[in-house]
């Protein structure tokens, strides 16, 4: 069919397209529903300085969107220019347009619109005393009432394309996605009123916000109260490259693995006040969630970025919602470390213990030495002196004297101290409380403050074993415990092949695992920390591990898979008994350890019931 139209029919001469065709054509790529011109409208008014931005909606936009501003506005000798392809008051040359900072620049966003919809513009522009009014359609201009801004009105949209119409989707999707537009601006301008209206209902409102906290108020109006109560702060600052002169700053808010959702629904990246989607970001954001949070779940994050413009290629596609950074290694390295810092923080931890400098910068750019706070910046937390991790570390690591004097308890090898016997002014300096019991060998209870925590200890534990392997592993490798007595097991021809295989690996880990017969390997050496559990399990379930790997690969492929592995072997099992002070013990130790609000599985390890829940069980009025 489409060959003999093609042979059939004579060679037609060059032409220039006719203006309207052109700007259809280019309008396929701005507008591709209600939700676009949404965004490009809501765009305009926030470049035109506008404090209160209301949009009127009808049929999910495709009958009628209506932006109205309180901005600059428009003289009306620039109003009928205002509708032309590449018309801006943004841009002027390709300098401006390297270093652009507000949202629009193309002067291509009204034309589009007007070329597939019945669009009439009114404004009164800032220090005029008449507003005029801009029928699209007949390009007439007449004198108007309105106060200072803009209003357009769009109307039918498509409906010289009807082709393109039939792609709408029912007027509630259509409406969903303005409304998820709108949303975007909201959290990008904590500062701007906002106002949804369908069909004569006021759907959504966001009251402007000023001061300090106009971040946090918009965040916890967009986002949800929950999302406020079950995320940690972003805010880092630092130098693109070491001895580089391109500072960046991080900051938001990034959700709690406890807080991550099936969809991916509520992770938002501005980038100088722009919603961007972007792969670089959005990786570097998963990435900083790896170790805390499993499978298909999808954390929760508003993350801002602002960064010289000059380094961000903002003209990449003509809806402007994707982008080209000229540093993304770099980027992609700071976002991951700034969510990362900020989620390894435990929330146990006790407010005094915690660095000022931990995962941020002071604002203060002056005192900070730049190369060394970016170095900085990137080192892990662990390595830092001084570190909180590092002194445990050093606490944990027990002697072969005591591991033969007290082998009996996973906790023994810490500084002795005797929490249980200091009084209820305790519960107060420790964020997890004092222990008060265990329950059935899997739950361990705890008074604190607020009321009751309850842990899951098995759980707890496995992510502090799991941490500290990982520090262990990343510095010397597994420091490693000989056994007195070797433990020899029946072993399967692949696994002594592997033992085999794998010795340097093994010996990275601790483990010493040598064949003492042709069907019996002997495990001669445990990693320390792990030098309570059963060897012989430990040493099986790793080599089932190793199996599936080159034998050189496996330490940088199975890296966290490995250790969490060996973690579980470690970690305390259920069901057995604890005194007071190793359950003491264990709090402490939660609190220190960074991640140690979830277990290796992204579950949750802790949980605080307040007295004021207790309360509303017993329906006790305070
Ligand atoms: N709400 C508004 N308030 C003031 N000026 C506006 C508004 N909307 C559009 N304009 C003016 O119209 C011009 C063209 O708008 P548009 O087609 O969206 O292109 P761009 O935003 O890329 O400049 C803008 O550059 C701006 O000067
Ligand atoms: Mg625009």
């Amino acid at each position: 069919m489409i060959a003999n139209l093609r042979t059939s029919s004579l060679r037609r001469p060059i032409q220039e397209l006719p203006d309207a065709l052109i700007s259809q054509i280019a309008a396929g790529e701005v507008v591709e529903r209600p939700a676009s011109v949404v965004r490009e409208l809501v765009d305009n008014a926030l470049d035109a300085g506008a404090a209160q931005i209301t949009l009127r909606l009808m049929a999910g936009g495709v009958r009628l969107i209506v932006v109205e501003d309180d901005g600059w506005g428009i003289p009306p000798t620039e109003l009928p220019i205002a509708l032309k392809r590449h018309a801006t008051s943004k841009i002027r040359d390709l300098r401006e347009l390297e270093a652009v900072s507000t949202l629009g620049f193309r002067g291509e966003a009204l034309a589009a619109i007007h070329s597939i919809a019945d669009c009439s513009i009114y404004s009164r522009a800032e220090g005029q005393d008449q507003a005029w009014q801009l029928d699209g359609h007949s390009g007439e201009i007449k004198p108007v009432a309105r106060a200072k801004g803009t209003t357009v009105e769009v109307k039918e949209l498509f409906f010289s394309t009807p082709a393109r119409r039939k792609f709408l989707k029912s007027d509630a999707t259509e409406l969903a996605h303005c409304i998820e537009s709108v949303r975007r601006h909201a959290l990008a301008r904590p500062d701007v009123g906002f106002a949804v209206w369908h069909e004569g209902k006021l759907i959504e409102q966001w009251r402007a916000h000023i001061g300090p906290d106009a971040q946090d108020q918009r965040l916890a109006d967009v986002m949800g109260n929950d999302f406020m109560l079950d995320s940690v702060e972003v805010d880092f600052q630092g130098l693109l490259a070491p001895g580089a002169s391109q500072a960046i700053r991080i900051w938001g808010r990034a959700g709690s693995p406890t807080a991550s959702r099936a969809r991916s629904d509520h992770q938002f990246f501005f980038v100088n006040g722009r919603y961007v989607r972007d792969k670089v970001l959005t990786h570097a954001a998963r990435s900083a969630y790896q170790d805390v949070l499993h499978g298909l779940k999808q954390p929760a994050f508003a993350l801002y970025l602002e960064i010289d413009p000059t380094r961000v290629d903002v003209n990449v596609h003509p809806t402007k919602i994707e982008l080209r950074f000229r540093d993304s290694r770099e980027v992609h390295q700071a976002v991951r470390h700034a969510v990362e810092n900020a989620l390894a923080v435990p929330r146990s931890q006790p407010v005094a213990s915690v660095e000022p400098g931990m995962g941020a910068y002071p604002a203060d750019h002056s005192t900070v030495d730049h190369s060394l706070a970016w170095r900085q910046s990137f080192m892990r937390l662990e390595d830092r002196p001084g570190h909180p991790v590092n002194d445990l570390a050093s606490l944990w690591q027990p002697t072969g004297a005591q591991l033969l004097a007290e082998p009996a308890s996973p906790w023994t090898s810490r500084k002795s101290e005797d929490p249980a016997g200091q009084g209820a002014s305790d519960t107060q300096a420790w964020p997890l409380g004092r222990a008060v019991a265990q329950l059935k060998g899997i739950y361990i209870l705890s008074e604190n403050e607020q009321g009751l925590v309850i842990v899951d200890m098995h759980a707890a534990h496995e992510r502090i074993v799991y941490e500290r392997l990982k520090t262990q592993l990343d510095g010397q490798g597994l420091s490693s415990q000989p056994l007195l007595i070797p433990a020899t097991f029946a072993a399967t021809p692949q696994e002594v092949a592997t033992a085999e295989a794998h010795q340097d690996t093994l010996r990275q880990l601790g483990l010493e695992l040598t064949p003492f017969s042709p069907k019996t390997l002997a495990v001669r050496a445990v990693p320390a920390t792990l030098a309570q559990g059963d060897a012989v399990e430990l040493a099986r379930s790793v080599l089932v591990e190793l199996a599936q790997h080159e034998a050189s690969q496996v330490i940088e492929q199975a890296h966290n898979q490995l250790l969490a592995t060996m973690a579980c072997h470690g970690a305390v099992r259920a069901n057995r008994r604890l005194t007071l002070e190793e359950m003491n013990a264990l709090l402490r130790e939660m609190e220190q350890t960074e991640r140690s609000d979830q277990c290796n599985h992204g579950r949750p390890t802790w949980r605080q019931v307040s007295l004021k829940d207790l309360d509303a069980l017993f329906m006790r009025g305070r």
